[in-house]
Formats: structure tokens, sequence, C-alpha cells
């Protein structure tokens, strides 16, 4: 008797110590409740996240994960990792984040509007993944993004007008994808790009002016626009780099 109901207020205390855990991990948002949630909807084959222990304060130590002297994450390189399954929202609330490294896994689902929110990114690699859906316009947001790779899945839909907001971009890589729409006058703002890589999408219309501008009057070194739909152009199988040919600029003066 004794025995019995001794073990039930046990298994009654085990149940709610339970319960509050399960509390804690789904109410609170501390990055590491952040990441363990993002690695409990990966499969993860390789094992590349058994490290991931959510009993530890922080993860900080966890492999892959590079935080600052405040313990907050600023890196995830996790790039050919054999990783599969969606992104999840709550990424978008790691907020001093600048390297977001998740390049060659198969990642599907589409690209979560809340990572618009990570307002320190520097680097955002989703190439060489199973994304569908469209570019979010909140990835405008991010003034702090150097390198936009989303190239290699299989996004739809147009590209954001409000990418032109990201005067800070050096690469923009959004090529071998299903893009469709014009290609945004916006993004002749980007006086910072050195690589636009808009090649293989289903594009439509012809280049903005403002875009070719940008190999004038800055950086630009290579834009691609190949095998798209563009009016004036056919579909050829051989890749190229598009050309512009003019005569020599007048010196001022
Ligand atoms: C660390 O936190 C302090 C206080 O919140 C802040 O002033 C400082 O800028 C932070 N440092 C880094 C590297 O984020
Ligand atoms: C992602 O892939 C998994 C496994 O193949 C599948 O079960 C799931 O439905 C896919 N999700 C989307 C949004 O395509
Ligand atoms: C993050 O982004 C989403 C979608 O863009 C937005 O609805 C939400 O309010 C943002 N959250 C924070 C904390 O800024
Ligand atoms: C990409 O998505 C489009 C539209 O959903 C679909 O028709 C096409 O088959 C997909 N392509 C690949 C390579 O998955
Ligand atoms: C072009 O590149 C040079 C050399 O890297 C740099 O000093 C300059 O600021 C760049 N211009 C723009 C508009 O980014």
């Amino acid at each position: 008797m004794g025995t019995h109901s001794s073990a039930s207020v046990a298994a009654a205390a085990a149940l709610f110590t339970g319960l509050l855990a399960f509390a804690t991990l789904v109410s609170s948002n501390t990055e590491g409740d952040i990441l363990y949630a993002q690695r409990q909807a990966w499969k993860d084959p390789n094992n590349v996240l058994q490290s991931w222990d959510p009993t530890l304060a922080n993860p900080c130590t966890w492999f892959h994960v590079t935080c600052n002297n405040n313990n907050s994450v600023v890196r995830l390189d996790l790039g050919l990792a054999g990783l599969s399954g969606p992104l999840i929202p709550q990424l978008g609330e790691l907020s001093y984040l600048e390297y977001f490294e998740l390049f060659g896994n198969e990642l599907n689902g589409s690209i979560p509007a809340s990572l618009g929110n990570l307002s320190s990114l520097v680097s955002l690699d989703l190439q060489g993944n199973l994304l569908t859906g469209a570019i979010p316009d909140s990835l405008g947001a991010i003034s702090t993004l150097r390198n936009l790779r989303l190239y290699g899945n299989n996004l739809t839909g147009s590209i954001p007008q409000s990418l032109g907001d990201l005067t800070n971009l050096v690469k923009l890589e959004l090529q071998k994808n299903s893009l469709s729409g014009t290609i945004p006058a916006s993004l002749g703002n980007i006086k910072t790009l050195e690589f636009l890589r808009l090649n293989e999408n289903s594009l439509t219309g012809t280049v903005p002016v403002e875009v070719l501008n940008l190999v004038l009057v800055s950086n630009l070194t290579e834009l691609n626009v190949a095998r798209n739909n563009l009016d004036g152009t056919v579909g050829s199988t051989e890749l190229r780099v598009t050309a512009i040919i003019q005569d020599k600029l007048k010196t001022s003066g």
C-alpha cells in the first residue's frame, strides 16, 4: 500500500516536472531553445547536431554555433551537413546572428518571413537546398546584408522590389530557381553590388536601365541574366555572361 502510494506520488512528481520542463521549453525563447526546436524539426542523418544539448545554460559550446562575448549566437555554420526539413520561423529571433550558412542541405518548405528580423545579418546563404515559395519581402529590411545567396532552390514568385533597399549588398545570387516577373529597377540602388546573378529563372521584360547603369558607375563586374524569358533573347543552351558593348566613354574635362 505505502509502496504503491509513494510510487504514484513519485510518478505524479515526475509527470509534473516533465510538464514544467515542457512548459519552459515552449514558453521561453532563449537562443538555445530556438536552436533546439530547430534541431527537433530537422532530420540529421549524420548526427552533426549531437552536441546540441538543451540542458546546457547556452548554446555557445555546441558544434557549428558561434557566440559573441555576451553569449549571443552570431554564426550558424551548417553548410553541406546533410540536414533536411524546414526552417522554423523562430530563427528570426536570433537577433545577433551575422552569418547564417546553411547551403547544400535538403531544406524544404519556404523561407520564413521572420528572417527579415535578423537585423545584424551579414550573410544569408541558403543556396543548393529544396526551398520553395516566394522570396519574402521582409528580407529587404536587413540593411547589414552583404551576401544574399538563394540560388539553386525552387523559389517562385517575383524578385521583391524591397531587395533594392539592401544598400550594402555585394553578392545577390538568385540564379537557378523558378522566379518570374520582371527585374525590379530598384536593384539599381545597390551601388555596392559586385555580382548580380539572375540566370536560369523565368524572368520577363527587359533589364532595367538602372541596373545596366551599375556596370558603368559602380563596381558591378558580373551581371548574368542568361536563360530567362527576357524580351529579345532566345534561351541559349550555352550559359553566357551578358556583355555590354558600347563606345569608349568620354573623359570629363
Ligand atoms: C553586450 O551587452 C552589452 C550590454 O547589453 C552591450 O552594451 C554590448 O554592446 C554587447 N556586446 C556585444 C558584442 O554584443
Ligand atoms: C519536406 O520533406 C519532408 C520529407 O521528405 C516531407 O515529409 C515534407 O512534407 C516536406 N515539406 C514540404 C513543405 O515540402
Ligand atoms: C518578425 O517578422 C515577422 C514577419 O515579418 C513579424 O510579423 C514579426 O512581428 C517580427 N517579430 C519581431 C519580434 O520583430
Ligand atoms: C519548381 O516549382 C514549380 C512550381 O511549383 C514546379 O512546376 C516545378 O516542377 C518545380 N521544379 C523543380 C525542379 O522541382
Ligand atoms: C567600389 O570598390 C572600391 C574598391 O573596393 C571601393 O573603395 C568603393 O567604395 C566601391 N564602390 C561602391 C559604390 O561600393
